[in-house]
């Protein structure tokens, strides 16, 4: 049975990112059947509903979906896809490429961030007038898996830093919680790390990004991190991630769906191709993954270049010139 994935465009430039990456698997020829589904903006103009059943149905039963970006939907249509497809690792990894300018050109770092609770389990109140209030949730379920898969994947990709992000020191009880698991998980495991007060996290960050592989984050923290990390390898055209859970999994760019440059057949496919190789190794294919991985840096190393990167390539340039170096 050929793997069946669901592909979710999206709005702005998912429209155009995303065909780029299916373009990029069909050319491995692994025989993947692609069903695709519709959500975000023009969805909810049409249908009145962001995310409609349908494409729930679809990244349900598929191996895995590949995701574009939504607009000012994306909160209706990507958490709910996230938690269908019961992802509880938010893998985003951020490194630097040979030939690209970066603010930090020795990066090379995965944020495992926590992906179904924390500050965005969605419980805000309105106490009174001029009052509001949100619910922390933290489990210790939930911070013994994310601990479990983040140093595994440490292991598994032959990263030896781990740091395990918290701010244990102000919430005593959830991120005491959080760091106290996370700990637990790495001295069982005989595994080395450190941990990380995640705003003292931040500025190292920042000065020497070079210090650090794994970074095992809450959700809040793990999102806020890793786009920091973004601006230092050279923007958001360049950042894949995957949402993994334990049957399933969704692959989609961080970037969003960029408005300011949607429609001009500019955006920059790596994010989104680099996704792809993800979801490539995620099944399996981890030959076709490398294949991918390394088509995507020599174009990033040679060109042709989209204008985020300081080329005039178009996306359908930059995707020709990954499909010809697939050898
Ligand atoms: P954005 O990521 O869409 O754009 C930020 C900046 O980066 C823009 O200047 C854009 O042109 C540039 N950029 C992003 N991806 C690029 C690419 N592949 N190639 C070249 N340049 C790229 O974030 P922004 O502007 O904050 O949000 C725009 C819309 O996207 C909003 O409606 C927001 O809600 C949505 N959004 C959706 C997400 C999702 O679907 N997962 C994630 C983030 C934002
Ligand atoms: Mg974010």
């Amino acid at each position: 049975m050929p793997h069946e994935i669901a592909v979710i465009p999206g709005d702005g430039i998912g429209q155009e990112v995303t065909p780029a990456a299916v373009d990029v698997l069909e050319a491995l020829n692994v025989g993947f059947e692609f069903v695709y589904g519709e959500a975000g903006d023009e969805t909810e103009a049409k249908m009145g509903v962001a995310l409609p059943e349908k494409t729930r149905e679809l990244a349900d039963g598929a191996d895995a979906t590949l995701f574009g970006a939504a607009g000012e939907t994306a909160a209706d249509v990507i958490l709910p896809l996230r938690s269908i497809v019961g992802a509880f690792a938010n893998v985003r990894p951020a490194r630097t490429y040979p030939g690209l300018d970066a603010v930090q050109p020795g990066t090379d770092l995965v944020f495992i961030r926590e992906n179904t609770e924390g500050v965005y389990a969605g419980i805000e109140n309105e106490i009174t007038d001029g009052v509001r209030t949100l619910t922390r949730v933290v489990t210790e379920d939930a911070c013994e898996q994310i601990a479990e898969y983040g140093f595994e994947y440490a292991r598994q990709s032959g990263f030896d830093d781990v740091t395990i992000a918290h701010k244990a020191n102000v919430m005593r009880e959830t991120d005491g919680l959080f760091l106290e698991v996370a700990r637990g998980v790495g001295d069982d495991r005989g595994a080395e790390y450190e941990t990380a007060l995640m705003d003292a996290l931040a500025m190292h960050l920042v000065a020497h990004p070079e210090d650090y592989g794994v970074v095992i984050c809450p959700n809040l923290a793990g999102d806020v991190l890793s786009d920091l990390a973004a601006g230092l390898v050279g923007g958001l055209g360049l950042l894949p991630s995957a949402n993994v859970g334990e049957e399933n999994a969704l692959f989609e760019p961080v970037h969003g769906s960029a408005p300011d440059i949607a429609g001009e057949g500019i955006a920059n496919p790596a994010a989104m191709i680099l996704s792809a190789g993800m979801l490539l190794d995620h099944l399996g294919y981890t030959g076709e993954a490398a294949r991918v991985r390394n088509a995507v840096e020599s174009v990033l190393a040679e060109g042709p270049h989209t204008p985020d990167l300081g080329g005039n390539a178009s996306t359908q340039d930059v995707t020709e010139a990954i499909v010809d170096r697939l050898e």
